[in-house]
């Protein structure tokens, strides 16, 4: 079984970003996100309608990281201290060494490469310092954004579910995506 202790919280740092944890006083910027129907496109989940709902979110986040079993990271540039989104290894899968990722970034910070160089330290970290053996990614299958990310970073579409998730009154496709550590890989062509 897996042993996580996020206790001493992991801050990544990229060429130009600082991976942070996220607090309460990000709280707007989480709204900003949250709130944001550009951001929230393909994302499934309920939109932050107020504060409280950002701060509801930073709570789970929070508890997630004390309790060793969730952990997620601010994006922040270098030069500056603000939130401009959030990467996560949430649904951890402690007896599978198994993870799920997700991000988000805010729409002024498109398109800059700049997910891509958190996704390579975060999952650099989820493998070499949290030893998980894959890496999973459940996406909307009309996200060809969040697509390419993943298909860039050597992921693999492994499963396609048709209406397994119920949201807003509908059932939705989902495309599951996965990454082997570079080390199974590397075992299994030996
Ligand atoms: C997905 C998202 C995080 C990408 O962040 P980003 O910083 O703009 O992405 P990057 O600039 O690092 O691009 C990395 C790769 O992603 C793909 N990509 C990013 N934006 C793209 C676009 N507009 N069109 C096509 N491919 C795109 C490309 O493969 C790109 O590599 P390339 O530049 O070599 O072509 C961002 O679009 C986002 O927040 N979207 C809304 C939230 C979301 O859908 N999250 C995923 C939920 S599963």
């Amino acid at each position: 079984m897996l042993v996580l202790d996020f206790s001493n919280f992991p801050v990544l740092s990229t060429k130009r970003l600082l991976l942070r944890q996220v607090t309460k006083a990000d709280a707007n910027e989480v709204f900003g996100l949250r709130s944001d129907s550009n951001v929230m496109k393909y994302i499934d989940r309920p939109m932050a309608k107020t504060i409280d709902d950002a701060i509801n979110y930073i709570q789970k986040i929070e508890n997630g990281i004390t309790n060793n079993d969730y952990i997620a990271w601010a994006l922040t540039l270098k030069e500056n201290n603000t939130l401009i989104g959030i990467i996560s290894f949430h649904r951890i899968e402690k007896e599978n060494y198994r993870a799920e990722i997700g991000y988000i970034l805010a729409t002024n910070f498109h398109r800059k490469g700049l997910m891509q160089e958190a996704v390579t330290a975060v999952l650099d970290y989820g493998f070499n310092i949290m030893k998980l053996h894959s890496v999973e990614a459940v996406i909307n299958p009309a996200n060809d954004i969040s697509a390419k990310l993943l298909e860039k970073n050597g992921f693999v579409r492994e499963a396609y579910f048709k209406e397994n998730y119920y949201f807003n009154g509908k059932f939705l496709d989902s495309a599951i995506y996965s990454l082997l550590a570079p080390a199974a890989i590397k075992e299994k062509a030996e």
